[in-house]
Parts: structure tokens; C-alpha cells; sequence
């Protein structure tokens, strides 16, 4: 596929996340089971993770297992898992190498042990580094996460550390997983499914929205990069008129 569309190199968004979505259905088409799908998935993260850093991106979000993926099967579970921590340990010299810092959001403590060790293994060893940080949204669900900031926000206001009178968005967002992570422009889900399915439900306020057909396991760099001329398409209002952003 080529793509000879210019691209802006001063309207570039900061952090795109992505609904990584298609799996079962593109191996289901190709006659193989689900898990083929998941593993094939993992050479569309490593494209479009090689894109992000090519276009300048400081900040990529992967929906990589939310809290209500462990309804599915148990083997369909485990073997993310799995698919997870031989990624990680495939992966991590090259995010090394190239600069990139990883970071997860949810409630890893949940997931099996091997996991959790090889996600510090990888945190640690990448965590100087300042390219891109590539966030993987683990156990994770929107609500959730401001359930948990509420309860901690509780906690301050009744140790005398907060004041109710304090609370604003500002403060509010130093309780979220994302404290010290700018909120998405774009935000992109794969495989013609137009929902958010309780993705960084507060982050996403002012973010645009690209859906494309392509299931997950065929999306590569290139899709990627129409997702960004996309967004560079767009006029961002923020509520104002056209003409205030223009002046
Ligand atoms: C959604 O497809 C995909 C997932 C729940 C998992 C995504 C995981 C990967 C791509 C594996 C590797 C990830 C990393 C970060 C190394 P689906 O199963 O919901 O597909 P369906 O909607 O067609 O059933």
C-alpha cells in the first residue's frame, strides 16, 4: 500500500491510544483459532510501535487487557498471558535500543506472578529512556481507575491532606494512572467497532475519534499513519468557535 499524502510534521499528535480489536474474528476468517489471531497481533504492535517513534509520537497507549477480558475462556486468558511475557521478553532489547520507555496502567498486582516480574524486569530496564513511552493499559477499565482515584482522594480529605475545596480537574487527574501522562489526541479502535468499551473514559474528553475496518492482526504502520493524516484533518474547537481558533 502506498501513501504518498503529505504529512504535517508541526501537528503531530503528543499520545495516541488504540483499541487493539479484531483478533477472533480475522483468525476465525483465516480458519484458525483465536489464539493465532493474538499472536499474529503482535507483529501489528511492533509496526505500529516502529511508526510512533518514525512520526515523532511521545506517547502510544495499547488497550492490551481490560478488567472484564477475564470473563473469557480460561485458556483464551492464559494464553495472553503467555503471548504477554514472551513478548516482553522478545521485545525489550529492541524498546532498549530504540529509546522507548514502557509503563503500564491498571491494576497489574492481578495478574499472574511470571507477568508481573517480567513487566518490572522491563520497566525498570527501559525507564531512563525518553523517546516514546509506550503505555500498556493492563487489567485495566476507566471505571476502575476513577474508582480508585476517588478512593484516594477519600483518603486525603480525611487525613486533612486534601481539602474538598481544593478538588478540580487539575487535582483530580494527579489521582488517575495517568498522572503524569498528557490525555490522547486520537484515538483509534480497529475492526469496525465504534465504541470505547470503558477506555480512559476521563483522558479521552477533547481526543478524536478514528475508526477503521482493519482487524488488528492486519493493521500495520501504514494504517497508522492514515489514522494521523486523519487527525491532522481535523479541526480541534475545544467547545470555541472556528473562527477564535483561527485568530
Ligand atoms: C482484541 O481482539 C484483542 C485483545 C483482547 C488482546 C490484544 C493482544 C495482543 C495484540 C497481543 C500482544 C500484545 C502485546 C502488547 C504484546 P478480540 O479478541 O476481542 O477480537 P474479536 O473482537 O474479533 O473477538
Amino acid at each position: 500500500m502506498s501513501n504518498k499524502l503529505p504529512i504535517d510534521k508541526n501537528n503531530i499528535p503528543k499520545h495516541v491510544a488504540i483499541i487493539m480489536d479484531g483478533n477472533g474474528r480475522w483468525a476465525k476468517q483465516q480458519g484458525q483459532d483465536r489464539l493465532f489471531g493474538h499472536t499474529s497481533g503482535v507483529e501489528s504492535v511492533r509496526s505500529t510501535i516502529r511508526k510512533a517513534k518514525e512520526l515523532g509520537i511521545k506517547f502510544l497507549t495499547l488497550y492490551a487487557f481490560s478488567t472484564e477480558n477475564w470473563n473469557r475462556p480460561k485458556d483464551e486468558v492464559d494464553a495472553l498471558m503467555d503471548l504477554l511475557v514472551r513478548s516482553i521478553a522478545n521485545e525489550v532489547d529492541e524498546l532498549d535500543e530504540n529509546d522507548i520507555r514502557l509503563v503500564t496502567i491498571g491494576d497489574v498486582s492481578k495478574l499472574p506472578i511470571d507477568c508481573q516480574k517480567s513487566l518490572s524486569w522491563a520497566k525498570e530496564k527501559t525507564k531512563k529512556n525518553k523517546s516514546l513511552t509506550l503505555i500498556l493499559a493492563l487489567n485495566y477499565s476507566a471505571r476502575w481507575e476513577i474508582i480508585q482515584a476517588l478512593k484516594s482522594i477519600a483518603f486525603e480529605i480525611e487525613h486533612h491532606k486534601l481539602m474538598a475545596d481544593e478538588l478540580n480537574e487539575r487535582v483530580f487527574e494527579r489521582f488517575l494512572s495517568t498522572k503524569d501522562i498528557p490525555d490522547p489526541e486520537l484515538l483509534i479502535r480497529t475492526s469496525g467497532e465504534n465504541r470505547i468499551s470503558n477506555f480512559l473514559l476521563w483522558q479521552i474528553a477533547y481526543t478524536e475519534f478514528h475508526f477503521t475496518n482493519v482487524f488488528w492482526p492486519e493493521f500495520r504502520g501504514e494504517h497508522f499513519l492514515q489514522a494521523v493524516q486523519d487527525y491532522q484533518n481535523r479541526e480541534r474547537r475545544f467547545g470555541l468557535v472556528s473562527e477564535q481558533i483561527e485568530d
